[in-house]
């Protein structure tokens, strides 16, 4: 049989099973994946930044603590959540290009993790991987410590039992800031991190059927910065940057800001060329995007910003729900300034010495697989699981193009540490303009190549699809750069 046959088998016999789709269904996987649609949430929603403890101001010094916490959210609910210093999401770490970053994390946690800082270029020492560092078991401490180079949107998340630990609330946001804040001057800019817990009578609940397992896990509650449908306050006319990061274990966002103009301006790792007009922006997991939203309304209005339903392979569309609400007050608008024609600048890497060949599979019956023992699907790279995996191999400073064939039928976030990259082609979309990711959604059957400059650090490092149960579930790889 082949895997699809198989996997509608299973599916049917999982929705028999689980009966209806019920919003309050209780257990089952599929009402605990219906976003429930709740009122918007009054009051402050800022990332809370960390505190640099360090008085040197080119050194950010900082403490960082994994443990269980009680989580508030709508309407005093609370929750026991896995989070960094107390919160969820975690504190924003904020820097500026060229700091050095010390972070002393405690692991507080009852099992070992480790911290990985998502789209940073720093040693691979200092990524948070298992290639390259021991687990930090619970109770011991370990000190990270780098330089960050780009400015962006970042983020930090444990590097195993990702899709546990990350579903169960571990994730935290990073701002560097650069010379680009020169250049864009907005009413104000916010920074938002997305994200979605699934919450069954007050208690997490991890994917633990073959339905989510093989879709990847979607929470029936979806936060911004936190707060569910939270208020951003605005005055018509006022043009606002808004910085967005899917820290979902695997979610899809499909954004839409009806009736608005939006412009996006960057990328994971870099300013666009030139500013972009959008309409729908598509966020998958891991990624982040950079927008200018120009609000038309009337004061005492207000709207949603959406997520409306994306069809990412096997029936999973996230459905519609609001993310946050946009009210119009009374007043001045703030100022803001016209964006400059051009933004950032993008060098021609070395030509490629090479062009690598990666096929994305998908298994739905061979469970089992990365210790995780049971029924369940496997998820392959080149044939290979992760951990029993041959690494490939890169020589540092040359370029290398990678052709992403996703030969199954759902689409995987394809993500790269340590390093950018461009996509050059695509059998199934336009590729009209340059942009720096260490995220790309690679759709179903869909062919891909990009482009990757190997241009920072040696070591061991990670590529994966950031939908986390399949990168637990053998979807990673490693590449060694020497
Ligand atoms: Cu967010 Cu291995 O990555
Ligand atoms: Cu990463
Ligand atoms: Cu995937």
């Amino acid at each position: 049989m082949r895997p699809a046959q198989n996997f509608v088998v299973l599916c049917s016999l999982t929705m028999a099973a689980c009966g209806s789709h019920g919003e309050h269904g209780g257990h089952g996987e599929h009402s605990s994946r219906v976003v429930e649609i709740l009122p918007a949430t009054e009051g402050d929603w800022d990332l809370v930044p960390l505190k640099d403890e360090n008085p040197d101001p080119d050194i950010v010094e900082v403490k960082l603590e994994a443990k269980i916490a009680k989580f508030t959210y709508h309407n005093n609910q609370t929750v026991d959540a896995w989070t960094y210093n107390g919160s969820m999401p975690g504190p924003l770490l904020e820097a500026k290009v060229g700091d050095r970053v010390i972070v002393h994390f405690k692991n507080s946690l009852p099992e070992s993790t480790t911290v990985h800082w998502h789209g940073l270029r720093i040693p691979a020492e200092m990524d948070g991987t298992l290639a390259m560092q021991n687990p930090i078991q619970s109770g011991q401490d370990h000190t990270y410590d780098f330089v960050v180079q780009d400015e962006g949107y970042f983020w930090f998340h444990p590097h195993m039992h990702t899709d546990e630990q990350v579903a169960r609330g571990l994730v935290g946001a990073i701002v560097v800031r650069g010379t680009s804040d020169a250049l864009i001057k907005p009413a104000s800019e916010k920074l938002i991190l997305l994200n979605d817990l699934s919450m069954d009578d007050d208690k997490i609940v991890l994917a633990d059927d073959m339905m989510t397992l093989m879709s990847g896990r979607e929470g029936n509650h979806v936060f911004a910065n936190g707060t569910i449908r939270p208020i951003l306050d605005v005055i018509p006319g006022e043009t606002h940057r808004l910085r967005l990061l899917n820290a979902s274990t695997a979610r899809f966002y499909k954004l839409r800001f009806p009736g608005q103009e939006v412009t996006k301006i960057g990328t994971d790792g870099h300013l666009l060329e030139a500013p972009r007009p959008v309409s729908d922006i598509l966020l998958v997991p891991g990624e982040r995007v950079d927008l200018m939203v120009k609000f038309a309304g009337n004061s005492g209005e207000s709207f949603d910003i959406l997520s409306v339903p994306y069809e990412r392979g096997h029936g999973a569309t996230g459905g519609e729900f609001p993310v946050f609400t946009v009210r119009f007050g009374e007043g001045e608008a703030r100022e803001s300034q016209p964006l400059p024609v051009t933004l950032g600048a993008f060098s021609e890497p070395p030509s490629p010495v090479k062009t690598v060949q990666i096929e994305l599979t998908e298994d739905p019956m061979d469970g089992g697989h990365s210790g995780h023992g049971g029924a369940g699907p496997t998820f392959r790279i080149n044939g290979e699981a992760h951990p029993d995996i041959t690494p490939l191999e890169a020589v540092l400073g040359t370029t290398e193009d990678w052709v992403i064939f996703n030969n199954s039928e759902m689409d995987h976030p394809f993500h790269l540490h340590g390093f950018f990259f461009e996509v050059i082609e695509s059998d199934q979309r336009s590729v009209d303009y340059r942009a720096k990711q260490d995220t790309v959604n690679v759709i179903a059957g869909e062919t891909l190549k990009i482009r990757i400059h190997f241009d920072g650090f040696p070591g061991e490092w990670m590529f994966h699809c950031h939908i986390l149960e399949h990168e637990e579930r053998g979807m990673m790889g490693q590449i060694s750069v020497k």
